[in-house]
């Protein structure tokens, strides 16, 4: 497949015209506002202002939805892993901002290279992610339900950096790029960024590529712990893999040290691979100790291709 059919631009278009719309309203509601702050107050600097301003006239888009549609879409987005974590009046915002798209298979939603104006998450169906490897589209990804697409270009400014194409049927919803950016683009960016850089350090991960590193940072869970709490208990059903971001532990049998755990090692992938009672308590030793995991859903489906290397490890 040489290119992929996209209907991105024209929607990229007349968001244009749009954004023209939108800067000249907020140009001149910052004027306004501007006159009367210089009026009161002199000492708050233009720049400053200016991004506070911004924040306070921006005005989501908002497009009408059924009760039914309004409560499907709810249900996706609490699922999903960069928008869960939303304080409750902007899920109520992004709920409200977010446009059902149908597509039919084989038509294109993003062609790589181009500009992107906004990111999908799919509801229903299966999209294929293409990227461009020596002169031909391979299948990087498939996009399943409660899955998000489109967000690199709108997180990074950068162009689109793969194809994606319906396979089947798909309704996505769609989330244009200044909602993204007012309401969830700093938390999101921010967290990839954190925890991006750790987790290339952690040896198990070192040959993934930097998307699917990505994916990860997106799903994990962060905790705290102190000295002597026990995060996994022997016997147990497992249904969490961790990391250790700072901090060092060890895994005890039937009370007996087993071996010591520090920063960048995993433990609890054995239970969540065989099915089994877990097989060792593990004990936070050093004062405190802040613990990354992944629930059994995102462990199967990000370290899932790791699962030959996560079996080779041997235990005592
Ligand atoms: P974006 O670059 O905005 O548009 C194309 C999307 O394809 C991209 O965001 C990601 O959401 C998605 N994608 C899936 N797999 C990959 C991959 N391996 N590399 C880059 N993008 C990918």
């Amino acid at each position: 497949m040489a290119s992929v059919q996209s209907d991105e631009k024209e929607h990229h278009r007349d968001s244009e015209e749009e954004d023209e719309d939108d800067d000249e309203e907020l140009e001149s509601a910052f004027m306004r506002n501007q006159d009367a702050v210089v009026k009161s107050r002199t000492s708050v600097s233009a720049e400053a202002y200016g991004q506070w301003n911004q924040k306070q006239v921006f005005q989501a888009p908002e497009f009408p939805k059924t009760p039914e549609q309004h409560a499907r879409l709810r249900t996706i987005l609490l699922r999903s892993f960069l928008f869960a974590s939303l304080a409750e009046k902007e899920m109520e915002t992004v709920t409200l901002a977010m446009q059902e798209v149908r597509y039919s298979a084989g038509q294109g939603v993003i062609q790589e290279g181009d500009d992107g104006d906004c990111l999908y998450i799919v509801e229903e169906g299966k999209l294929s992610c293409l990227k461009m490897i020596n002169g031909a589209n391979q299948v990087v990804k498939i996009c399943e339900p409660g899955d998000i697409f489109g967000e690199l270009a709108l997180l990074y400014n950068c162009p689109r950096a793969a194809s994606v194409v319906a396979q089947e049927e798909a309704i996505c919803w769609s989330l244009d790029r200044d909602s993204f950016n007012n309401i969830v683009k700093e938390a999101a960016a921010l967290r990839r960024t954190r925890y991006e850089g750790f987790l290339k350090s952690v040896q198990l991960l070192a040959e993934m590529g930097d998307y699917e590193r990505s994916q990860i940072a997106d799903a994990l869970k962060s905790e705290t712990f102190q000295q002597g709490d026990v995060i996994v208990k022997q016997d147990e059903t497992g249904d969490r893999f961790y990391i250790v971001e700072t901090g060092s532990l060890a895994a005890f049998k039937n009370g007996e040290k087993m071996m010591e755990y520090h920063v960048g090692d995993y433990f609890g992938e054995l239970s969540l691979i065989e099915h089994q009672p877990r097989a060792a308590s593990v004990t936070v030793m050093s004062e405190t100790a802040i613990v990354l995991s992944l629930d059994q859903k995102a462990f199967n489906k990000m370290l899932g291709p790791l699962q030959a290397l996560l079996s080779q490890r041997a235990y005592t």
